[in-house]
């Protein structure tokens, strides 16, 4: 693969982390040798006005030099055939779009034509629903197979989530215990004090469900439920991550009112920064009812979690960023200890950024031995050697899924999604509100 395209380059996916990651790539001597890089956007701009743009985000790197501008319609068959230049040369395209620019870029792909061999990237989220997910899917594949298909989640490519795959299938002491009978909850959190940046243009529209929980999160999900896969080649990890999105039950509107939280910050300050109501950001239709916090409790119903309430949660403009997942473990079955109160039972935290393995166990007190005291052991992770989307990128050059989202497992997650998006769009749910800064709806999280 010697040509990447990037349609969408003006963007601010472009510039915040594609850009960044293939210099990365190419500052570990990586990348593959020889590779041109155009960027096709509507801004006017040419190869030297695109590179200027660029330099902030890899100053020093020598990719600058690769790196070309085609100005034209993302959607525009001549234009992207002008674009991928050579016709018999296969090429990456990478679709750094918003999410309704899809349909029309993959056909543009189809007409241009894309040569044979060639792949196709597709950010998140894929679709809006459960049918545009079905009809993008079948979009694409009338352009390229499967294989050549990169859905992606950027979730996968970070090093603690692919840890949880060594956590549990490496080591025989937690998945002894990783079952219904011993682990009472999963939370799965990603709360951000960031809000929202300037992408009122894509957020609006997508809001904390569709843009975390649907997509991440679930991936998370997925990982921590997943029955040991065989091997890990993505067949045998992608079909036991499917197992797990068609095991958990769709939630009924009962469950929605009492497990799903959707709300919007109000103006506050979060992580040093001043932000407005929400509903007064630029950009932002406040009839629209977009939530920048969602958290929904969700049931796998199968053999090994039948009665787990995994909950995941994310929001923005938050009093602090927790990225973790907490695996909460049931209380023994007796307590030969004469204490006032139960001890709080096992917590295994997998923090992310930095990336941390925390257990908290009950040992005996230092002054009463027969009192109980809580211990923590905690294992600082090594720092991730590639980010994120370096990683990613260089699976797609490489032409390996394993790390990408497949056809199935996207519309999985939708099914999985759907009821609760119908409900709140429905007022199922009430809008609640939150104050910048804080530690959003509901009780604070310890
Ligand atoms: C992106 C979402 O996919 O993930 C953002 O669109 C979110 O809204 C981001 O902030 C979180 O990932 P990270 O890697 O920035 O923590």
């Amino acid at each position: 693969m010697t040509h990447l395209v990037i349609l969408g380059a003006g963007g601010d996916l472009t510039s915040r982390y594609l850009i960044p990651a293939l210099a990365e790539l190419d500052d570990a001597g990586v990348l593959p040798a020889g590779i041109t890089i155009t960027g096709v956007g509507r801004q006017p701009w040419d190869d030297e006005s695109f590179r200027q743009h660029l330099a902030g985000c890899a100053a020093a790197s020598p990719l600058l030099s690769r790196l070309h501008y085609h100005r034209g319609d993302v959607t525009d068959a001549a234009t992207l055939r002008a674009a991928l230049g050579d016709r018999d040369a296969p090429a990456v395209a990478y679709l750094a779009l918003p999410p309704h620019v899809f349909p029309g870029a993959v056909q543009a792909l189809g007409a241009a034509p894309l040569a044979a061999g060639s792949r196709i990237v597709i950010e998140k989220p894929f679709g809006s629903d459960l049918g545009s997910a079905r009809q993008l899917n079948a979009l694409v594949h009338e352009v390229v197979p499967e294989d050549a298909v990169f859905r992606v989640d950027h979730f996968l490519g970070m090093q603690t989530v692919q840890n949880i795959l060594g956590l549990r299938f490496a080591n025989r002491i937690f998945e002894a215990a990783w079952n219904a009978q011993h682990i009472e909850s999963v939370d799965i959190i990603w709360d951000e004090t960031l809000g929202l940046e300037g992408r009122a243009g894509y957020y609006d529209a997508a809001g904390a469900l569709r843009d975390m929980i649907q997509n991440h999160l679930l991936q998370l999900l997925c990982l921590l439920a997943m029955e040991p896969p065989v091997t890990l080649t993505e067949r045998a990890l992608r079909d036991r991550k499917v197992d797990v999105l068609r095991s958990i039950r769709r939630p009924s509107l009962g469950e929605i009112r009492r497990d799903t939280v959707r709300a919007r910050y109000r103006a506050g300050n979060a992580g040093g920064t001043e932000v407005p109501d929400y509903a007064d950001e630029a950009g932002v239709d406040p009839q629209r009812g977009t939530e920048t916090f969602a958290a929904v409790t969700l049931h796998v119903d199968n053999w090994r979690w039948a009665g787990v309430p995994f909950t995941l949660r994310s929001g923005k403009a938050l009093d602090a960023d927790r990225r973790e997942v907490r695996v909460r473990f049931r209380p023994v079955p007796h307590l030969p200890f004469d204490q006032d109160h139960e001890p709080e039972p096992n917590l295994l935290r997998l923090r992310m950024d930095p990336d941390q393995l925390a257990l908290e166990v009950n040992v005996n007190g230092a002054g009463d031995p027969f009192q109980l005291e809580r211990a923590g052991m905690t294992a600082d992770l090594a720092p991730q050697a590639l980010s994120a989307y370096a990683r990613l990128l260089l699976d797609i050059f490489d032409g390996d899924p394993i790390l990408s989202i497949r056809a199935d497992e996207a519309e999985e997650a939708w099914r999985v999604i759907e009821p609760i998006i119908d409900a709140w769009t429905q007022g199922a749910t009430p809008l609640a509100e939150y104050g910048a800064g804080t530690s959003g709806p509901g009780d604070r999280p310890s």
